[in-house]
């Protein structure tokens, strides 16, 4: 039975695409269908398609109580919205349906966990909300709250657990057919913390282990846990808040974190043996990954960035976007993405130029666009003398630009938005150290209207970023300091 609550949720989403008609939007990454979006959530693959659900306030273009949104695609390209799945409806989530994952049950449902908040007036007086995780069972399009909700709560959780952070469940099935879920925790000197826990069946969970511990390293309270095999590794994703800068690889704020280790599935420990951020852009947040039909292990991040999520004016209709969905590989104990295959279906208009040499500024006939996939090979137009720096900017005219920068004797690649539209003083630069290879370097920009992703050397390291140049505002001029010899191949992307 579908709520009050989720009626006029559904009813508000129809009746604002009627008002705001075809609205300006990214075109093959997912948005708000309208007002607000954050989080991947239940990202599976069921009945055929992929589901993705989002955290969701559809009645403004701000973070408020928590819906969660819909939207199904047969290739993680085309998306198609349908109506809003979950609405704070129940005590137990009246202050917000937050985030978590799905599966399919052997019986063919599609079962939800998320995590229920309601808040708690403390003994001064003052609201903590208590966090707790609960279940929704559905078709697909309608899910029913389980009677049994919550079932993890604060009895659940270890002796130091909060029972205030303590969300972002995701679920998974093992070889043997029982299932195991991570949840993001802290502990009670606020440090972050992932706790397992394990059930027969779905519905009937039980508190494991905590999993893995902070101890201090990356930043404070850990969210959106997902954890994975993959390539003979094990996987544990989490979006730590509160970081602190270290050097190249992690910067402040809300980051992504990716441990890469080995896994003993007899005593469930997790060994950690390298760390790396997830993406070196200025906005990606809150990944979460499907296990595709085909084995592909594929992520999803929500491309923006917390600190500056609240500067656009209350009148756009909507505000959020998903990044691209992500092939991931380990290789070496490193986490690889590349943009998923489906992607290249899209591409149309091919510009082709092999061994450009220049020193200076150059454009080429045909190389321009706001919604394009452009792949770069650069390496040194004089071997005995590295060029000093690459740049190549785009979403450029005479007045504004977007680049992503190279300086071969630093190793390090830049990113740049401040000429993108943004009349506000936040970040708008972001570097990360790649690998150096005597000046070669292969570079893959993603565009689509209102972002940039940029794939380095295979998809070692990856940076997005979101921009709001005009999208009519679409040239591309690359820029040398020394001699520079180079590949592009460059496709309109078209859906
Ligand atoms: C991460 C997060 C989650 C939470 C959700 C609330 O971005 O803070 O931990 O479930 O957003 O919208």
């Amino acid at each position: 039975m579908t709520s009050q609550s989720l009626r006029d949720a559904r009813k508000y989403e129809e009746e604002m695409e009627r008002r705001h008609g075809a609205m300006p939007r990214p075109a093959f990454h997912l948005s708000a269908r309208i007002g607000w979006m954050n989080d991947p959530n239940g990202f599976s693959f069921y009945k055929g398609e992929y589901h993705l659900f989002y955290q969701y306030h559809p009645f403004s273009s701000y973070w408020g109580p928590m819906h969660w949104g819909h939207a199904v695609s047969p290739d993680l390209i085309h998306w198609r919205n349908l109506p809003a799945a979950l609405a704070p409806d129940m005590d137990y989530d009246r202050d917000g349906c937050f985030s978590g994952s799905a599966l399919v049950l052997p019986d063919g449902e599609h079962l939800l966990m998320y995590t229920g908040v309601s808040k708690e007036t403390l003994p001064d007086g003052s609201t903590r909300e208590v966090q707790s995780q609960c279940l929704a069972l559905g078709d697909g399009t309608d899910y029913e709250k389980y009677a049994g909700n919550p079932v993890l709560d604060y009895r659940d959780l270890p002796e130091n657990g909060s029972k205030f952070d303590f969300r972002d469940p995701k679920m998974w099935k093992k070889k043997d057919q029982t299932y195991r879920c991570v949840a993001g925790n802290c502990d009670d000197a606020h440090d972050g913390q992932v706790l397992l826990f394990s059930s027969p069946d779905g519905f009937c969970w039980k508190y494991e282990k905590v999993l893995a511990a902070n101890r201090g390293r990356f930043g404070r309270m850990w969210e959106c846990p997902d954890f994975f095999e993959l390539d003979g590794k094990q996987v544990l994703l989490v979006s730590p808040q509160d970081m602190m800068p270290q050097g190249f690889e992690y910067h402040n704020g809300n980051g992504t974190l990716c441990l890469i280790g080995s896994y003993d599935e007899e005593t469930d420990t997790f060994t950690e043996e390298h760390n790396q951020a997830v993406d070196y852009g200025i906005d990606f947040y809150a990944p979460q990954t499907v296990s595709a039909p085909d084995g592909r292990r594929i992520m999803i991040g929500w491309m923006q960035n917390w600190d500056t999520c609240n500067l656009h004016t209350p009148q756009q209709p909507w505000f959020g976007q998903m990044s691209l969905p992500r092939e991931l590989s380990v290789k070496d104990g490193r986490l690889f993405q590349r943009p998923v295959r489906e992607l290249e279906a899209l591409r149309g208009e091919e510009v082709r130029y092999e061994n450009i040499t220049f020193t200076d500024v150059i454009r080429l006939e045909g190389v321009r666009g706001r919604k394009i996939d452009m792949e770069l090979s650069v390496r040194p137009g004089d071997m005995e003398n590295v060029y000093r720096k690459f740049a190549v900017r785009f979403a450029q005219d005479d007045t504004y630009q977007t680049s992503v920068s190279y300086r071969p004797c630093e190793s390090v690649l830049k990113v740049d938005r401040k000429h993108s539209g943004s009349r506000r003083a936040i970040i708008h630069q972001r570097r990360c150290l790649v690998r150096s290879d005597k000046g070669r370097i292969k570079i893959r920009i993603i565009l689509d209207t209102f972002s940039a992703e940029v794939f380095v050397n295979d998809g070692e390291h990856v940076l997005s970023a979101t921009l709001y140049t005009n999208p009519e505002v679409s040239g591309i001029s690359f820029y040398a300091d020394g001699a520079v010899a180079m590949d592009v191949v460059k496709y309109e992307l078209t859906i």
